[in-house]
Formats: C-alpha cells, sequence, structure tokens
C-alpha cells in the first residue's frame, strides 16, 4: 500500500495571521463579513457532512446521482492520470471518479480543513493501495503548488462550492486554475443551479438547525483561535435569496445591541440589535453563466449534464 503523503502548503502562523487579518478587516467594514473558508475547523467539517445528509439540502444528494451515473462518460472524456480535487471535504463522491478512471495514477485532494483531509486520505489509500494519494492542506484561493504527477490532469471543484466565492473572486479563481492546467486538460465544475426560492432557501435553513449550528460555528471559531467573547446564542441564523444576484446569503443577526472583545486584535465590536454578519454567499447557475465564465479563463465548455430534476449540474471543460 503506498503511504498518504501529506503537504502543508503554508505553515500553520500563516493560517492564524490569515484568520486575524480576515477577523480585523470583516469586524470593522460595513456591513460585517467573514469569509466562508474560517467555518470548517473539524467541528465545521463534520456539520457539513451533516447538512449534506439533510432532507432539504438536495445539492449532494443530486451531484452523487450525476457522478454515479455518469463518472464512465467524464473518465472517457477526460482520460485524466492525475485527478486533483478543490476543497475535497470527506471526499465521500469523488470515489465514483476514481472507480471510473481506468489508468488513474494519483489523486492529489487539496482543502484548509486538516481533519476532513486525512480522514479521507487514509481511507482512500486503503481502498485503493496502487493509488499515489497526495494531500494538500492550502487554500485554493491562492496559489497552489501542486506535487508532480503524470499527465493529463483533470481538476474536479464538486458540491457548487464555486458558488461560496463572490463573482470577482470567481473569475480569478477560475484563471488560477486554468494556469495549473496543460492544453487538453480538464475541470470538473460542478454548479447548483438557480430554481424556486422556497426549495433554496429551505436548504440553508432546515429544520433540525443543522444549518444554523453550522453558520455559528464561525463564532466559536474565533472565540477558541482569537479570545473572542462571542456568545453563538446571542445570534440568529438567516438565509435569504438574494433574486437579483441569484444567491443564497447567510448571516448571523445579533439579537441585542451588544459589544464583543477580540483580545488577540486588541479590538472591540459593536453590534446594533438586529444587526447582521454576512458568513456566506451561495451562488446558484444557470448554463449560459457557467459557460461565459468558463470561456473568458480559457475553458471550452465541452459537457453538461444535471441530474433528472434538473436541480444541479457538472459540467466538463477544457483548456485551450
Ligand atoms: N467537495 C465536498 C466538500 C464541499 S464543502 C462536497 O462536495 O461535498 C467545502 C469544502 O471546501 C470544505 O471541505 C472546506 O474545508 C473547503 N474549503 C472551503 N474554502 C476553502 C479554501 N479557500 N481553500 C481550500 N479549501 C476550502
Ligand atoms: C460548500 N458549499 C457548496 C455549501 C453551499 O451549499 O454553499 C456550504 C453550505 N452552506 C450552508 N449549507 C451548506
Amino acid at each position: 500500500m503506498s503511504p498518504l503523503h501529506v503537504t502543508r502548503t503554508l505553515p500553520e502562523d500563516a493560517t492564524d495571521a490569515a484568520l486575524r487579518a480576515d477577523v480585523l478587516h470583516g469586524l470593522t467594514i460595513t456591513p460585517k463579513w467573514l469569509p466562508p473558508k474560517w467555518f470548517y475547523d473539524a467541528r465545521g467539517s463534520e456539520l457539513f457532512e451533516r447538512i449534506t445528509e439533510l432532507p432539504e439540502y438536495y445539492p449532494t444528494r443530486a451531484e452523487r446521482e450525476i457522478l454515479a451515473t455518469r463518472s464512465g462518460e467524464i473518465a472517457a472524456a477526460s482520460g485524466a492520470r492525475t485527478l486533483v480535487e478543490l476543497g475535497s471535504g470527506s471526499s465521500e463522491k469523488t470515489r465514483y471518479l476514481i472507480e471510473a478512471f481506468p489508468s488513474l495514477a494519483a489523486y492529489v485532494p487539496v482543502d484548509v480543513s486538516e481533519s476532513a483531509l486525512t480522514q479521507a486520505g487514509k481511507a482512500l489509500v486503503a481502498e485503493h493501495p496502487r493509488l499515489d494519494v497526495h494531500a494538500l492542506i492550502a487554500d485554493f484561493t491562492a496559489p497552489l503548488a501542486l506535487p508532480e504527477t503524470p499527465g493529463p490532469r483533470l481538476v474536479a471543484f464538486l458540491g457548487g462550492t464555486i458558488g461560496n466565492l463572490l463573482p470577482a473572486e470567481r473569475a480569478g479563481f477560475l484563471a488560477s486554475v486554468r494556469s495549473l492546467l496543460a492544453p487538453g486538460d480538464g475541470l470538473l465544475l460542478g454548479t447548483d443551479l438557480v430554481k424556486d426560492e422556497e426549495v433554496l432557501v429551505r436548504a440553508y435553513d432546515d429544520a433540525a438547525g443543522v444549518t444554523a449550528a453550522f453558520n455559528k460555528n464561525v463564532l466559536a471559531v474565533i472565540d477558541r483561535e482569537l479570545g473572542a467573547d462571542f456568545d453563538p446564542d446571542t445570534f440568529d441564523h438567516v438565509a435569504v435569496w438574494d433574486a437579483e444576484r441569484e444567491w443564497i446569503e447567510m448571516r448571523l443577526r445579533s439579537r441585542t445591541a451588544q459589544t464583543v472583545k477580540v483580545p488577540a486584535l486588541d479590538l472591540a465590536v459593536d453590534f446594533a440589535a438586529g444587526e447582521e454578519l454576512r458568513t456566506e454567499v451561495s451562488a446558484k447557475f444557470r448554463k449560459e453563466g457557467v459557460t461565459g465564465e468558463l470561456a473568458a479563463a480559457g475553458l471550452e465548455l465541452t459537457h453538461w449534464w444535471t441530474d433528472a430534476r434538473g436541480r444541479f449540474a457538472l459540467s466538463l471543460s477544457v483548456a485551450r
């Protein structure tokens, strides 16, 4: 069995510095805003896995349906020997791809969540003893140094996580993905699709309150890492559909007027009663928009698959 290789591309204190910079900036601007990557400590990653099993949260099941039925076609169209996966999390759905690619030599999962990455990596090494699994603890919005593995390369970005980037971030992100690819290499992209508001809001405000706990977990991360005194119980989880920008926005609404101290930043942050802290956007897409954004980054969309109910799409595009 080949060993699991784990590479941390940033020293731990760089993660700490990035969190400090994001919290200092995000809590001192109006409206207040924190980037969603800070949800994913070990507890946040576990909560996300629970979200994927909720009856209201359809994207994971819809994407799994596409992968279960189309992985053979994806493998034939791509012919990749290295599969790189950004924001791989548990790599649970990726197994359909790994099993469908006949000459896959290497799998490179990339994630900020060390716990999710090592847990998934160990399981994959045990299940696929001949596969070179090279896990990368890294921020996919920063330049990535990928290990030397055989081409062609397919980069997978599943789950609709691209929707958690703002439009300007998406353009920069897709350009940097393109720079990881040689001509003929591919990008397999999961995008959640625009649909009925009620279905969308329910997916982000479930009856069991798991998404609320996931949203509030970012406050627990800041409390633990920066010594802050956020009391998650004094905030309400809010999920709203922005019909103009076609994205769901998750927010945390302060129940009362309060001041939160962040000692590591020597900061006191005032919240008015009802003031909202934005924690995530989750953009929903249409085929024309995805095709155009890919084309702007030098990627030509060659395949578009949806689940039977047309809720979610997987697209394959090729670097030209
Ligand atoms: N692809 C999986 C997991 C999606 S959850 C699925 O489809 O189910 C989003 C994943 O992206 C989490 O594992 C989270 O830790 C990771 N992530 C979020 N922002 C990131 C960033 N900036 N860099 C690297 N990983 C990130
Ligand atoms: C990871 N990402 C695609 C999820 C989403 O649906 O935007 C994160 C999430 N936020 C709330 N529920 C799930």
